[in-house]
């Protein structure tokens, strides 16, 4: 029989700088007022220049490890999901995979901006279902600070950076991601773009003078989009269930506008308290969204071993899908698994690393980028 994928771990990092509406309007030409009445936004996290998508899903990691009682040696697979990755390559995955010493895990990036998160949860419950591999770490990262053009007001209102990560871990007992629905739809491409850096318009002078290398975004057309998406996916993922949404406890949507999830609630006829809502306190951290507002609910008392909880989300691409989840409890080996001295010895470990391959590189004559 194949073994259910069970959510066993959790956390988040979020960095300590605030950014109100107030110091916004004092960079662009936008009030407190009309921010949150138009997307629910009191403030949001901006990483510091030491803070990256790999220092934050790395945070988030190690919390999610503890929780669940695992050692980074035993991990399988390492998927972060980002739309602000460290570089194009290497893979900021690989990067977690180095600073947690997952000696034995793969690791790869995956990109589907906002419904991320959703995507690399299928990803690993498949990927654990099919028997191929016992415990798979989830991470949404993202930093879309260093993205943003701090001088449009469409844009620069709406984003914050944080990460939030799941431990998935196989188990013969049922339960866990019980549905996923997957969309996109690669005609809604333009609505939602960061056009240069990648192979299509590579970063020049020409590039940066025409902020080609910042966030656009139709925010009419992706407002149509979502309010369209919302309700419809979290329907046919709980059809996929074979369940209903009576049988649903806790809605999770990606946090992108409280109006865009107002109505959804109001087409799913679900009352809004049966969603977790903290778009007011992060704005839209894309990918990071869902998994830092479990980790909320979870603090709450809200989300608890047994309820049935749904991730709904959408973004660029265009990308859209949802998840349905019974939530399980850590399984809490009996065992020690001292995550500070393993992180100590992990430091140790890659430092030695990088030093045999700078002494290979002084006897052969090749360098490495300091990564
Ligand atoms: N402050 C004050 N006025 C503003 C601001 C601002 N920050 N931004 C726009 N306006 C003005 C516009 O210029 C416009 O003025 P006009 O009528 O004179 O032209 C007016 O306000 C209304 O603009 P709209 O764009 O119609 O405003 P809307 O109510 O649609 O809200 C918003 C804009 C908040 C961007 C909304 O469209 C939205 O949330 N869209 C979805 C965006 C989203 O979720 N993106 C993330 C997707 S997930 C991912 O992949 C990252």
């Amino acid at each position: 029989m194949s073994p259910y994928a069970h959510i066993t771990g959790w956390g988040m990092a979020v960095p300590e700088k605030v950014l109100t509406n107030d110091e916004l309007a004092e960079m662009v030409d936008t009030t407190d007022q009309w921010i949150r009445e138009r997307t629910g936004i009191r403030e949001r996290r901006i990483a510091s220049p030491d803070q990256s998508s790999a220092t934050l899903a790395t945070a988030a990691a190690l919390q999610a490890l503890e929780v669940a009682n695992l050692k980074p040696s035993e991990l399988d697979l390492i998927i972060v999901s980002t739309s602000s990755p460290e570089h194009i390559f290497p893979s900021t995955a690989c990067l977690v995979q180095d600073r947690l010493g997952a000696a034995k895990a793969g690791a790869f990036d995956l990109l589907a901006a906002c419904t991320g998160f959703i995507y690399a949860i299928s990803t690993a419950s498949q990927a654990i279902r099919s028997g191929s591999v016992k415990n798979v770490l989830v991470i949404g990262a993202e930093t879309l600070s260093r993205f943003t053009n701090w001088q449009d007001r469409n844009t620069c209102i709406l984003f914050g950076d944080g990460a939030g990560a799941f431990v998935l871990q196989a188990s013969e007992t049922p339960g866990g991601v019980l549905s996923a629905v997957l969309r996109s739809d690669g005609s809604g491409a333009d609505l939602l773009t960061l056009p240069a850096g990648g192979s299509r318009l590579p970063a020049s002078h020409d590039t940066v003078d025409k902020g080609q290398h910042f966030i656009h975004m139709n925010g009419r057309e992706v407002f149509r989009f979502a309010t369209r998406v919302m309700s419809q996916t979290t329907r046919e993922t709980v059809e996929a269930a074979q369940l209903t949404l009576d049988d649903v406890d806790l809605i999770i949507p990606h946090q992108a506008n409280q109006r865009i999830i107002e109505s959804a609630a109001r087409s799913l006829d679900i009352p809004l308290e049966r969603f977790v809502i903290n778009v007011e306190r992060y704005g839209n951290t894309s990918t990071a969204s869902i998994p830092i507002a479990t980790c909320e609910a979870i603090q709450q008392g809200r989300l608890n071993p047994g309820d049935r909880v749904v991730f709904v989300g959408f973004g660029a691409g265009l990308t859209w899908g949802a998840a349905l989840i019974e939530w399980s409890a850590p399984f809490l080996p009996e065992k020690a698994i001292y995550p500070f001295t393993y992180r100590l010895w992990v430091r140790v470990r890659s430092y030695l690393r990088r030093l045999v391959r700078s002494i290979e590189g002084l006897i052969w004559g090749s360098k490495y980028p300091d990564i």
